[in-house]
């Protein structure tokens, strides 16, 4: 018999990376039919985030990782494996515009998921799902030409930045700019991934929040992009920021079995931000 209310060894595994507002609320939501590993950079906020979800009743354990390199996330790795089989990934770590520079952005929202893919896909076993989160901001950029496309769909090679500078203009390497194209480019990779995830009978996503109430989303909406979100959001269809809950709401969806025949897709959750500022745009 076990007593312990917060110990669910029958249910699945889920890891969840990143420690912000959309993460703990996957984290949550996931929480009631998984056993949750959360995973960030920040060991000393870790701490606080992994207690308010054992006091919301979730099996869980925090892992410090810096989605970055390679060694720690092998560690990861080997963390996720000795926990059980992966049913399901969340991949949510990520910087913002405001959080880093053109390089950082790269090497964390693009080389960083590349990297969590890769080891994630080695756990994945039948039936597994993963959501790797993007942005509806990954659709607003002009479409890259090919030589910089070509670029973005190898984020692992070893010169992987030292190529993308040599195809994109120095002016052009703005922070905004590499949100929009990491976030373009990891719908494309879990796009391109699906063949080999499904070849274990596991499937992968992506999923583009528009303007979320989070930290992350109020920093930017007070940071030097103000103006640049606001023109976006006053084009709203559904005229308010989204909730937490509702990115929540679609992350369980796609993980879940009701999802059973969705594979290399995005889903947006942007109150219609894409529709209504790019109608015409093809949703490659
Ligand atoms: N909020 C919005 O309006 C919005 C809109 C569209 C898309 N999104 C996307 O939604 C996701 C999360 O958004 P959020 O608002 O919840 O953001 P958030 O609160 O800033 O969370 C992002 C997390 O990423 C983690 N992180 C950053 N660099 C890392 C690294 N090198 N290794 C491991 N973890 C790292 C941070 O962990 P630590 O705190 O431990 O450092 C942070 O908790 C992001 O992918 C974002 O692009 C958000």
């Amino acid at each position: 018999m076990n007593t312990d209310p917060k110990g669910r060894p029958d249910m699945p595994l889920a890891l969840v990376t990143g420690g912000g507002g959309i993460s703990l609320a996957a984290a949550r939501r996931l929480g009631r039919s998984h056993r949750i590993v959360l995973a960030s950079d920040s060991a000393s906020k870790n701490a606080a985030r992994l207690a308010t979800l054992l006091e919301d009743g979730v099996d869980a354990v925090a892992a410090e990782c810096d989605m970055t390199d390679p060694v720690s996330v092998a560690a990861l790795k080997k963390f996720v494996a000795v926990h059980g089989p992966l049913r399901t990934l969340v991949h949510v770590a990520a910087l913002s515009p405001t959080m880093g520079d053109w390089r950082d952005l790269f090497a964390v929202n693009l080389v960083g998921s590349a990297l969590v893919e890769q080891a994630c896909l080695e756990l994945a076993t039948e039936g597994s799902a993963a959501v790797f989160v993007a942005s509806s901001a990954g659709y607003l950029a002009a479409p890259p030409v090919p030589e910089v496309v070509a670029v973005l769909d190898d984020p692992m090679a070893p010169d992987f930045l030292a190529r993308l500078d040599a195809v994109v203009e120095s002016e052009e390497r703005t922070s905004l700019h590499a949100y929009r194209l990491s976030k373009f480019a990891l719908r494309r990779m879990c796009r391109f991934r699906a063949t080999a995830w499904g070849v274990k009978g596991a499937r992968i996503v992506s999923m583009s929040p528009g303007s979320i109430a989070t930290p992350m989303g109020t920093r930017e909406l007070t940071g030097p992009n103000r103006e640049v979100k606001l023109d976006l959001m006053r084009k709203l269809p559904i005229q308010r920021v989204g909730t937490m809950a509702e990115t929540a709401d679609a992350i369980e969806f796609l993980v879940s079995d009701r999802a059973s025949y969705i594979t290399g897709t995005d889903l947006l959750v942007d109150g219609g931000l894409v529709a209504g500022t790019r109608p015409d745009l093809s949703l490659t």
